[in-house]
Protein backbone atom coordinates (compact mmCIF):
# COMPACT_ATOMS: atom_id res chain seq x y z
CA UNK A 1 0.00 0.00 0.00
CA UNK A 2 0.89 3.53 -0.33
CA UNK A 3 2.13 5.62 2.27
CA UNK A 4 -1.00 7.55 3.63
CA UNK A 5 -0.25 10.62 5.04
CA UNK A 6 -2.79 11.24 7.60
CA UNK A 7 -4.30 15.36 7.60
CA UNK A 8 -1.45 17.60 8.73
CA UNK A 9 -0.30 16.67 12.01
CA UNK A 10 -3.05 14.51 13.66
CA UNK A 11 -3.87 10.94 14.14
CA UNK A 12 -7.73 10.04 12.29
CA UNK A 13 -8.31 7.23 14.33
CA UNK A 14 -6.78 5.64 17.37
CA UNK A 15 -3.68 4.32 17.20
CA UNK A 16 -4.33 0.73 18.52
CA UNK A 17 -6.54 0.51 15.22
CA UNK A 18 -4.41 1.97 13.34
CA UNK A 19 -2.33 -0.36 14.25
CA UNK A 20 -4.57 -3.31 13.65
CA UNK A 21 -5.58 -2.04 10.16
CA UNK A 22 -1.53 -1.86 9.59
CA UNK A 23 -1.02 -5.75 10.83
CA UNK A 24 -3.96 -7.00 9.12
CA UNK A 25 -3.78 -5.35 5.79
CA UNK A 26 -2.90 -8.51 3.82
CA UNK A 27 -5.54 -10.71 5.49
CA UNK A 28 -8.34 -7.94 4.95
CA UNK A 29 -7.48 -8.03 1.04
CA UNK A 30 -7.37 -11.59 1.06
CA UNK A 31 -11.36 -11.34 3.13
CA UNK A 32 -12.47 -9.41 -0.12
CA UNK A 33 -10.68 -11.75 -2.80
CA UNK A 34 -12.88 -14.84 -0.76
CA UNK A 35 -15.89 -12.92 -1.06
CA UNK A 36 -15.68 -12.15 -4.49
CA UNK A 37 -15.09 -15.68 -5.33
CA UNK A 38 -18.47 -16.15 -5.06
CA UNK A 39 -20.28 -15.73 -7.64
CA UNK A 40 -23.80 -14.18 -5.88
CA UNK A 41 -25.46 -13.17 -9.31
CA UNK A 42 -28.93 -11.78 -8.39
CA UNK A 43 -30.54 -11.93 -10.80
CA UNK A 44 -29.59 -15.31 -12.59
CA UNK A 45 -31.48 -18.16 -11.24
CA UNK A 46 -28.99 -20.93 -11.43
CA UNK A 47 -26.90 -18.86 -9.11
CA UNK A 48 -29.51 -18.65 -6.29
CA UNK A 49 -26.95 -21.53 -4.21
CA UNK A 50 -24.29 -19.22 -4.55
CA UNK A 51 -26.56 -16.22 -3.01
CA UNK A 52 -27.04 -18.80 -0.25
CA UNK A 53 -22.90 -18.80 0.60
CA UNK A 54 -22.48 -15.25 0.52
CA UNK A 55 -25.06 -14.39 3.04
CA UNK A 56 -24.14 -17.11 5.45
CA UNK A 57 -20.09 -15.77 4.52
CA UNK A 58 -21.78 -12.06 5.62
CA UNK A 59 -22.97 -13.69 8.82
CA UNK A 60 -20.02 -15.58 9.85
CA UNK A 61 -18.35 -12.38 9.40
CA UNK A 62 -20.99 -10.56 11.19
CA UNK A 63 -20.94 -13.05 14.14
CA UNK A 64 -17.01 -13.09 13.97
CA UNK A 65 -17.03 -8.57 14.84
CA UNK A 66 -19.26 -9.67 17.66
CA UNK A 67 -22.39 -8.99 16.43
CA UNK A 68 -25.64 -10.57 17.99
CA UNK A 69 -29.34 -11.46 17.27
CA UNK A 70 -27.28 -12.06 13.51
CA UNK A 71 -29.87 -14.25 11.29
CA UNK A 72 -29.91 -14.93 7.50
CA UNK A 73 -33.54 -13.85 6.99
CA UNK A 74 -35.16 -15.56 4.12
CA UNK A 75 -37.44 -14.26 1.79
CA UNK A 76 -39.34 -14.51 -1.45
CA UNK A 77 -35.80 -14.30 -3.44
CA UNK A 78 -32.24 -13.78 -1.78
CA UNK A 79 -31.85 -13.83 1.82
CA UNK A 80 -31.50 -10.57 3.92
CA UNK A 81 -28.32 -10.95 6.58
CA UNK A 82 -29.00 -8.84 9.99
CA UNK A 83 -26.95 -8.32 12.99
CA UNK A 84 -26.37 -5.78 16.06
CA UNK A 85 -23.82 -4.35 17.99
CA UNK A 86 -25.37 -2.27 20.32
CA UNK A 87 -22.61 -1.78 22.96
CA UNK A 88 -23.14 2.44 23.20
CA UNK A 89 -25.94 3.16 25.79
CA UNK A 90 -27.52 6.30 25.32
CA UNK A 91 -25.99 6.61 21.70
CA UNK A 92 -26.84 6.97 18.36
CA UNK A 93 -27.85 4.15 16.44
CA UNK A 94 -26.73 3.57 12.86
CA UNK A 95 -28.46 1.22 10.48
CA UNK A 96 -25.38 0.01 7.99
CA UNK A 97 -26.58 -1.08 4.54
CA UNK A 98 -24.50 -2.79 1.84
CA UNK A 99 -25.50 -5.23 -1.02
CA UNK A 100 -23.61 -8.75 -1.59
CA UNK A 101 -25.40 -9.37 -4.97
CA UNK A 102 -23.52 -8.62 -8.03
CA UNK A 103 -24.21 -8.33 -11.49
CA UNK A 104 -23.71 -10.73 -14.34
CA UNK A 105 -20.39 -10.88 -15.79
CA UNK A 106 -21.19 -11.01 -19.48
CA UNK A 107 -19.82 -10.34 -22.04
CA UNK A 108 -17.20 -13.13 -20.69
CA UNK A 109 -14.96 -12.76 -23.55
CA UNK A 110 -14.11 -8.92 -22.64
CA UNK A 111 -12.63 -9.98 -18.92
CA UNK A 112 -8.66 -10.22 -18.76
CA UNK A 113 -9.30 -12.90 -16.37
CA UNK A 114 -12.21 -15.24 -14.72
CA UNK A 115 -14.57 -12.25 -13.10
CA UNK A 116 -14.67 -14.69 -10.22
CA UNK A 117 -11.20 -15.16 -9.98
CA UNK A 118 -10.41 -11.93 -8.12
CA UNK A 119 -6.88 -10.56 -7.70
CA UNK A 120 -4.83 -7.35 -6.78
CA UNK A 121 -2.58 -6.07 -9.57
CA UNK A 122 -0.97 -2.52 -9.78
CA UNK A 123 -2.83 -1.34 -6.42
CA UNK A 124 -6.48 -2.56 -7.58
CA UNK A 125 -8.63 -5.40 -7.01
CA UNK A 126 -9.77 -6.88 -10.32
CA UNK A 127 -13.01 -9.11 -10.25
CA UNK A 128 -16.77 -8.74 -10.21
CA UNK A 129 -18.01 -7.46 -7.20
CA UNK A 130 -15.17 -5.35 -5.57
CA UNK A 131 -16.87 -2.08 -6.46
CA UNK A 132 -20.00 -2.66 -6.24
CA UNK A 133 -20.51 -3.52 -3.10
CA UNK A 134 -18.70 -6.26 -1.47
CA UNK A 135 -15.32 -4.35 -1.29
CA UNK A 136 -17.41 -1.43 0.56
CA UNK A 137 -18.88 -4.46 2.50
CA UNK A 138 -15.54 -6.13 3.59
CA UNK A 139 -14.57 -2.42 4.53
CA UNK A 140 -17.18 -1.78 7.37
CA UNK A 141 -16.34 -5.57 8.99
CA UNK A 142 -12.81 -5.19 9.13
CA UNK A 143 -13.04 -1.42 10.35
CA UNK A 144 -15.01 -3.03 13.03
CA UNK A 145 -12.25 -6.15 13.61
CA UNK A 146 -9.41 -3.78 14.21
CA UNK A 147 -11.60 -1.83 16.90
CA UNK A 148 -12.20 -5.29 18.49
CA UNK A 149 -8.32 -6.25 17.79
CA UNK A 150 -7.64 -2.93 19.71
CA UNK A 151 -10.31 -4.07 22.50
CA UNK A 152 -12.70 -0.95 21.25
CA UNK A 153 -16.26 -0.77 20.87
CA UNK A 154 -17.40 1.51 18.30
CA UNK A 155 -18.72 4.48 20.17
CA UNK A 156 -22.59 4.40 18.25
CA UNK A 157 -24.79 1.26 18.22
CA UNK A 158 -24.69 -0.23 14.73
CA UNK A 159 -27.68 -2.30 12.86
CA UNK A 160 -26.67 -3.91 9.76
CA UNK A 161 -28.54 -4.88 6.98
CA UNK A 162 -27.23 -6.64 4.29
CA UNK A 163 -29.14 -7.69 1.30
CA UNK A 164 -28.82 -9.54 -1.58
CA UNK A 165 -31.37 -8.29 -4.36
CA UNK A 166 -30.11 -4.55 -4.73
CA UNK A 167 -29.30 -5.11 -8.67
CA UNK A 168 -32.36 -6.50 -9.09
CA UNK A 169 -34.95 -3.94 -7.61
CA UNK A 170 -34.73 -4.74 -3.67
CA UNK A 171 -38.50 -6.13 -3.81
CA UNK A 172 -37.60 -8.40 -0.84
CA UNK A 173 -36.38 -5.83 1.08
CA UNK A 174 -39.27 -3.32 1.09
CA UNK A 175 -41.76 -6.12 2.31
CA UNK A 176 -38.89 -6.83 5.15
CA UNK A 177 -38.41 -3.44 6.10
CA UNK A 178 -42.33 -2.89 6.39
CA UNK A 179 -42.18 -6.21 8.72
CA UNK A 180 -39.25 -5.56 10.61
CA UNK A 181 -39.24 -1.82 11.56
CA UNK A 182 -39.17 -2.58 14.72
CA UNK A 183 -35.55 -4.08 15.09
CA UNK A 184 -34.90 -1.38 12.52
CA UNK A 185 -35.14 1.31 14.75
CA UNK A 186 -32.48 4.02 14.59
CA UNK A 187 -30.99 7.65 13.96
CA UNK A 188 -29.63 7.44 11.14
CA UNK A 189 -29.09 5.27 7.87
CA UNK A 190 -25.53 4.50 6.26
CA UNK A 191 -25.24 3.07 2.91
CA UNK A 192 -21.63 2.45 1.18
CA UNK A 193 -22.35 1.72 -2.18
CA UNK A 194 -21.64 5.16 -4.19
CA UNK A 195 -18.23 6.55 -4.29
CA UNK A 196 -16.19 9.67 -5.10
CA UNK A 197 -16.14 12.36 -7.43
CA UNK A 198 -14.33 12.54 -10.53
CA UNK A 199 -10.34 11.60 -10.90
CA UNK A 200 -10.71 10.41 -6.97
CA UNK A 201 -12.00 13.54 -5.14
CA UNK A 202 -13.66 12.16 -1.54
CA UNK A 203 -17.30 12.83 -2.02
CA UNK A 204 -20.35 12.43 -0.05
CA UNK A 205 -23.08 11.63 -2.65
CA UNK A 206 -26.47 14.13 -1.24
CA UNK A 207 -28.68 12.53 -4.37
CA UNK A 208 -29.53 9.87 -6.19
CA UNK A 209 -31.68 9.38 -9.05
CA UNK A 210 -34.89 6.94 -9.16
CA UNK A 211 -35.79 4.51 -11.44
CA UNK A 212 -38.54 2.47 -13.32
CA UNK A 213 -38.04 -0.07 -15.51
CA UNK A 214 -40.31 -1.35 -18.13
CA UNK A 215 -41.25 -4.06 -21.19
CA UNK A 216 -43.26 -3.31 -24.29
CA UNK A 217 -44.50 -6.03 -25.83
CA UNK A 218 -45.69 -5.87 -29.52
CA UNK A 219 -47.41 -9.17 -30.92
CA UNK A 220 -49.24 -9.58 -34.41
CA UNK A 221 -49.69 -13.16 -34.22
CA UNK A 222 -48.62 -16.56 -32.99
CA UNK A 223 -46.28 -16.89 -35.66
CA UNK A 224 -43.79 -15.03 -38.39
CA UNK A 225 -45.48 -14.47 -41.90
CA UNK A 226 -44.18 -14.81 -44.92
CA UNK A 227 -43.18 -10.83 -45.92
CA UNK A 228 -43.99 -11.68 -49.39
CA UNK A 229 -47.31 -13.30 -48.70
CA UNK A 230 -48.62 -10.67 -46.14
CA UNK A 231 -46.36 -7.39 -46.63
CA UNK A 232 -48.45 -4.48 -47.15
CA UNK A 233 -51.49 -6.12 -45.61
CA UNK A 234 -51.04 -6.33 -41.77
CA UNK A 235 -48.93 -4.30 -39.69
CA UNK A 236 -45.33 -5.47 -38.63
CA UNK A 237 -44.53 -5.39 -34.87
CA UNK A 238 -40.97 -4.20 -35.03
CA UNK A 239 -41.97 -1.24 -37.32
CA UNK A 240 -44.65 -0.17 -34.86
CA UNK A 241 -42.18 -0.77 -31.87
CA UNK A 242 -40.15 1.75 -33.64
CA UNK A 243 -42.33 3.84 -34.10
CA UNK A 244 -43.49 3.80 -30.31
CA UNK A 245 -40.12 4.12 -29.07
CA UNK A 246 -39.60 7.27 -31.70
CA UNK A 247 -42.20 8.81 -30.13
CA UNK A 248 -41.21 8.50 -26.17
CA UNK A 249 -38.06 10.58 -26.69
CA UNK A 250 -37.25 13.36 -29.23
CA UNK A 251 -34.19 14.38 -30.74
CA UNK A 252 -33.65 17.21 -28.63
CA UNK A 253 -32.98 14.64 -25.55
CA UNK A 254 -36.66 15.69 -24.36
CA UNK A 255 -39.15 12.85 -22.83
CA UNK A 256 -42.19 13.48 -24.81
CA UNK A 257 -44.24 11.03 -22.53
CA UNK A 258 -46.97 13.47 -21.49
CA UNK A 259 -46.73 14.69 -17.76
CA UNK A 260 -43.36 12.88 -16.98
CA UNK A 261 -41.45 16.23 -16.03
CA UNK A 262 -44.71 17.14 -14.13
CA UNK A 263 -42.98 16.46 -10.58
CA UNK A 264 -39.12 17.28 -11.27
CA UNK A 265 -37.62 19.58 -8.54
CA UNK A 266 -35.33 21.81 -10.96
CA UNK A 267 -32.14 22.90 -9.71
CA UNK A 268 -32.09 26.11 -7.82
CA UNK A 269 -29.34 28.49 -9.19
CA UNK A 270 -26.83 28.28 -6.40
CA UNK A 271 -26.83 24.55 -6.93
CA UNK A 272 -26.51 24.74 -10.09
CA UNK A 273 -22.99 27.24 -9.55
CA UNK A 274 -22.32 24.72 -6.86
CA UNK A 275 -22.30 21.75 -9.63
CA UNK A 276 -20.34 23.74 -12.33
CA UNK A 277 -17.84 24.80 -9.63
CA UNK A 278 -16.72 20.98 -9.90
CA UNK A 279 -13.59 19.97 -11.55
CA UNK A 280 -15.73 18.26 -14.08
CA UNK A 281 -14.22 18.16 -17.83
CA UNK A 282 -16.96 16.74 -20.56
CA UNK A 283 -13.81 16.01 -22.70
CA UNK A 284 -12.17 13.60 -20.22
CA UNK A 285 -15.77 12.22 -19.79
CA UNK A 286 -15.73 11.77 -23.25
CA UNK A 287 -12.35 10.20 -23.77
CA UNK A 288 -12.83 7.46 -20.58
CA UNK A 289 -16.46 6.31 -22.09
CA UNK A 290 -14.67 6.19 -24.99
CA UNK A 291 -17.71 7.62 -27.19
CA UNK A 292 -17.46 10.06 -29.96
CA UNK A 293 -19.93 12.64 -29.26
CA UNK A 294 -22.28 13.41 -26.10
CA UNK A 295 -25.53 13.70 -26.23
CA UNK A 296 -28.72 14.68 -24.14
CA UNK A 297 -31.25 17.08 -22.92
CA UNK A 298 -30.75 20.37 -24.44
CA UNK A 299 -30.34 23.21 -22.11
CA UNK A 300 -28.40 21.66 -19.50
CA UNK A 301 -24.59 20.95 -18.67
CA UNK A 302 -23.40 17.15 -18.95
CA UNK A 303 -23.08 16.38 -15.10
CA UNK A 304 -26.64 17.78 -14.59
CA UNK A 305 -27.85 15.96 -17.67
CA UNK A 306 -25.97 12.97 -15.71
CA UNK A 307 -27.38 13.71 -12.12
CA UNK A 308 -30.31 15.86 -11.57
CA UNK A 309 -32.25 15.34 -14.61
CA UNK A 310 -34.55 12.89 -15.61
CA UNK A 311 -34.08 10.53 -19.29
CA UNK A 312 -35.19 7.98 -20.74
CA UNK A 313 -33.48 4.54 -22.53
CA UNK A 314 -34.11 1.65 -24.62
CA UNK A 315 -31.77 -0.95 -22.56
CA UNK A 316 -32.30 -3.76 -25.20
CA UNK A 317 -34.91 -4.07 -27.98
CA UNK A 318 -35.30 -7.65 -30.14
CA UNK A 319 -37.62 -8.90 -32.85
CA UNK A 320 -37.95 -11.50 -36.18
CA UNK A 321 -34.92 -12.36 -37.70
CA UNK A 322 -31.45 -12.15 -36.35
CA UNK A 323 -29.40 -14.95 -38.40
CA UNK A 324 -26.53 -14.31 -40.91
CA UNK A 325 -28.05 -13.16 -44.66
CA UNK A 326 -32.06 -12.92 -44.95
CA UNK A 327 -34.81 -14.48 -44.34
CA UNK A 328 -38.15 -12.92 -45.72
CA UNK A 329 -40.28 -12.63 -42.47
CA UNK A 330 -42.71 -10.18 -40.72
CA UNK A 331 -42.18 -11.27 -37.34
CA UNK A 332 -44.88 -12.58 -34.91
CA UNK A 333 -43.86 -10.02 -32.44
CA UNK A 334 -41.19 -7.59 -31.14
CA UNK A 335 -39.90 -6.26 -27.66
CA UNK A 336 -38.18 -3.48 -25.74
CA UNK A 337 -37.05 -3.20 -22.15
CA UNK A 338 -37.20 0.48 -21.41
CA UNK A 339 -35.38 2.56 -18.41
CA UNK A 340 -36.16 6.24 -17.39
CA UNK A 341 -34.01 7.24 -14.86
CA UNK A 342 -35.96 9.45 -12.37
CA UNK A 343 -35.32 12.78 -9.86
CA UNK A 344 -36.57 14.21 -7.17
CA UNK A 345 -39.58 14.24 -7.02
CA UNK A 346 -40.77 11.82 -9.38
CA UNK A 347 -42.57 9.31 -8.51
CA UNK A 348 -41.89 5.11 -10.11
CA UNK A 349 -45.91 4.50 -10.20
CA UNK A 350 -46.94 7.50 -11.78
CA UNK A 351 -44.34 7.42 -14.17
CA UNK A 352 -44.76 3.71 -14.83
CA UNK A 353 -49.13 4.92 -15.72
CA UNK A 354 -47.75 7.59 -17.77
CA UNK A 355 -45.65 5.50 -20.40
CA UNK A 356 -48.67 3.03 -20.12
CA UNK A 357 -51.00 5.50 -21.23
CA UNK A 358 -49.25 7.15 -23.53
CA UNK A 359 -47.89 3.89 -25.15
CA UNK A 360 -51.32 2.50 -25.45
CA UNK A 361 -52.72 5.96 -27.29
CA UNK A 362 -50.17 5.51 -29.86
CA UNK A 363 -49.98 2.04 -30.42
CA UNK A 364 -50.93 1.48 -33.97
CA UNK A 365 -54.47 -0.92 -34.86
CA UNK A 366 -54.01 -4.63 -35.79
CA UNK A 367 -51.32 -5.03 -32.90
CA UNK A 368 -51.22 -5.59 -29.67
CA UNK A 369 -49.67 -3.55 -27.44
CA UNK A 370 -48.68 -4.34 -23.70
CA UNK A 371 -46.67 -2.36 -21.38
CA UNK A 372 -45.38 -3.95 -17.99
CA UNK A 373 -43.32 -3.21 -15.20
CA UNK A 374 -40.31 -4.52 -13.94
CA UNK A 375 -39.41 -2.11 -11.11
CA UNK A 376 -39.48 0.91 -9.89
CA UNK A 377 -37.20 2.96 -7.30
CA UNK A 378 -37.86 6.55 -5.70
CA UNK A 379 -35.40 9.15 -6.52
CA UNK A 380 -33.43 10.52 -3.17
CA UNK A 381 -32.13 13.89 -1.90
CA UNK A 382 -30.22 14.84 1.15
CA UNK A 383 -29.79 18.25 2.80
CA UNK A 384 -25.89 18.68 2.62
CA UNK A 385 -26.02 20.62 6.31
CA UNK A 386 -27.77 17.40 8.20
CA UNK A 387 -25.77 16.44 10.99
CA UNK A 388 -25.18 12.97 9.94
CA UNK A 389 -23.71 14.16 6.65
CA UNK A 390 -21.45 16.46 8.33
CA UNK A 391 -20.12 14.05 10.65
CA UNK A 392 -19.45 11.90 7.45
CA UNK A 393 -17.67 15.00 5.75
CA UNK A 394 -15.58 15.38 9.12
CA UNK A 395 -14.38 11.91 8.46
CA UNK A 396 -13.24 12.45 5.64
CA UNK A 397 -11.58 15.31 6.33
CA UNK A 398 -9.81 13.69 9.05
CA UNK A 399 -8.37 11.06 6.84
CA UNK A 400 -7.88 12.91 3.79
CA UNK A 401 -7.06 16.16 5.20
CA UNK A 402 -9.87 17.67 3.18
CA UNK A 403 -13.34 18.22 2.91
CA UNK A 404 -15.29 15.92 0.78
CA UNK A 405 -17.44 17.51 -2.08
CA UNK A 406 -21.02 17.06 -2.25
CA UNK A 407 -21.99 15.30 -5.36
CA UNK A 408 -25.36 14.03 -6.83
CA UNK A 409 -25.27 10.40 -8.56
CA UNK A 410 -26.94 9.36 -12.00
CA UNK A 411 -27.20 5.68 -10.50
CA UNK A 412 -29.99 4.32 -8.24
CA UNK A 413 -30.17 2.76 -4.40
CA UNK A 414 -33.98 2.77 -4.60
CA UNK A 415 -33.37 1.52 -0.79
CA UNK A 416 -32.11 4.57 0.15
CA UNK A 417 -36.06 6.15 -0.39
CA UNK A 418 -37.54 3.17 1.83
CA UNK A 419 -35.45 3.73 4.21
CA UNK A 420 -36.08 7.65 4.19
CA UNK A 421 -39.85 7.33 3.81
CA UNK A 422 -40.67 3.69 5.58
CA UNK A 423 -38.43 4.58 8.51
CA UNK A 424 -38.15 8.06 8.49
CA UNK A 425 -34.29 7.97 8.86
CA UNK A 426 -31.59 10.64 7.43
CA UNK A 427 -29.90 8.82 4.93
CA UNK A 428 -25.73 9.08 4.73
CA UNK A 429 -24.56 7.71 1.20
CA UNK A 430 -20.74 7.08 2.05
CA UNK A 431 -18.82 5.42 -0.59
CA UNK A 432 -15.35 4.69 -1.63
CA UNK A 433 -15.47 3.54 -5.38
CA UNK A 434 -13.84 5.59 -8.46
CA UNK A 435 -16.47 6.63 -10.98
CA UNK A 436 -13.87 4.46 -13.81
CA UNK A 437 -13.99 1.31 -11.74
CA UNK A 438 -15.80 -0.29 -14.34
CA UNK A 439 -19.18 -1.28 -12.44
CA UNK A 440 -21.11 -3.76 -14.15
CA UNK A 441 -18.73 -4.06 -16.85
CA UNK A 442 -15.50 -6.87 -17.32
CA UNK A 443 -12.72 -6.21 -15.30
CA UNK A 444 -14.58 -3.99 -12.13
CA UNK A 445 -11.87 -3.02 -10.39
CA UNK A 446 -11.38 -0.93 -6.83
CA UNK A 447 -8.03 0.86 -5.74
CA UNK A 448 -6.41 -0.35 -2.34
CA UNK A 449 -6.11 2.59 -1.47
CA UNK A 450 -9.57 3.42 -1.47
CA UNK A 451 -9.83 0.28 0.79
CA UNK A 452 -7.48 1.50 3.03
CA UNK A 453 -8.56 5.33 3.44
CA UNK A 454 -12.39 4.35 3.38
CA UNK A 455 -11.86 1.89 6.14
CA UNK A 456 -10.40 4.75 8.55
CA UNK A 457 -13.04 7.00 7.36
CA UNK A 458 -15.67 4.18 8.89
CA UNK A 459 -13.84 4.32 11.93
CA UNK A 460 -13.61 7.63 12.46
CA UNK A 461 -17.13 8.03 11.04
CA UNK A 462 -18.84 6.22 14.14
CA UNK A 463 -16.97 8.74 16.79
CA UNK A 464 -18.36 11.58 14.79
CA UNK A 465 -21.53 9.99 14.49
CA UNK A 466 -21.37 9.67 18.31
CA UNK A 467 -22.57 13.09 18.74
CA UNK A 468 -25.32 13.60 16.44
CA UNK A 469 -28.61 15.16 18.07
CA UNK A 470 -30.95 12.96 19.07
N1 LIG B 1 -24.03 1.02 -6.56
C1 LIG B 1 -24.99 1.19 -7.60
C2 LIG B 1 -25.68 2.53 -7.56
C3 LIG B 1 -24.79 3.66 -7.99
C4 LIG B 1 -24.45 3.78 -9.32
C5 LIG B 1 -24.33 4.55 -7.08
C6 LIG B 1 -23.63 4.80 -9.71
C7 LIG B 1 -23.50 5.56 -7.47
C8 LIG B 1 -23.14 5.69 -8.80
C9 LIG B 1 -26.05 0.11 -7.47
O1 LIG B 1 -25.50 -1.16 -7.20
C10 LIG B 1 -26.76 -0.05 -8.79
O2 LIG B 1 -26.14 -0.45 -9.75
N2 LIG B 1 -28.05 0.23 -8.81
C11 LIG B 1 -28.88 -0.05 -9.91
C12 LIG B 1 -30.28 -0.08 -9.37
C13 LIG B 1 -31.26 -0.89 -10.15
C14 LIG B 1 -30.85 -2.28 -10.43
C15 LIG B 1 -32.59 -0.85 -9.43
C16 LIG B 1 -28.74 0.99 -10.99
O3 LIG B 1 -28.48 2.17 -10.70
O4 LIG B 1 -28.86 0.63 -12.15
MN1 LIG C 1 -24.15 -1.08 -5.72
MN1 LIG D 1 -24.70 -1.98 -9.07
Amino acid sequence: MPDLPAAAGVNPIDPAVEAALQASQEARAQELLEFARIPSISVLPEHAGSMILAAQWVAERLRRVGATDVEVCPTALHPIVYGRIHEAPGAPTALVYCHYDVQPVDPVDLWETAPFDPFVRDGRFVGRGVADDKGQLVMHLSALEAMRTAGLAPAVNLTFVFEGEEEYGSESLYEWIGANRGRLAADVAVISDTGYFEGNIPAITVGLRGIMYAQIDVVLSPVDLHSGMYGGTVENPANALARIITALKGPDGRVRIPGFYDDVVLLTAAERVGMAALPFDDEAYRAAIPVTALAGEAGWTTLERKTARPTLDVNGMWSGFQGEGAKTIIPAHAHAKISTRLVAAQDPTRIFEALRAFVAEIAPPGVTVTTTLIHGGEPSLTPTDHPATQAAARAIEAVYGAPPVYIREGGSIPVTAAFDHTLGLPVVLLGFTQPSCNAHAPNEWFLVENFERGTRVIVRFWDELASLPR
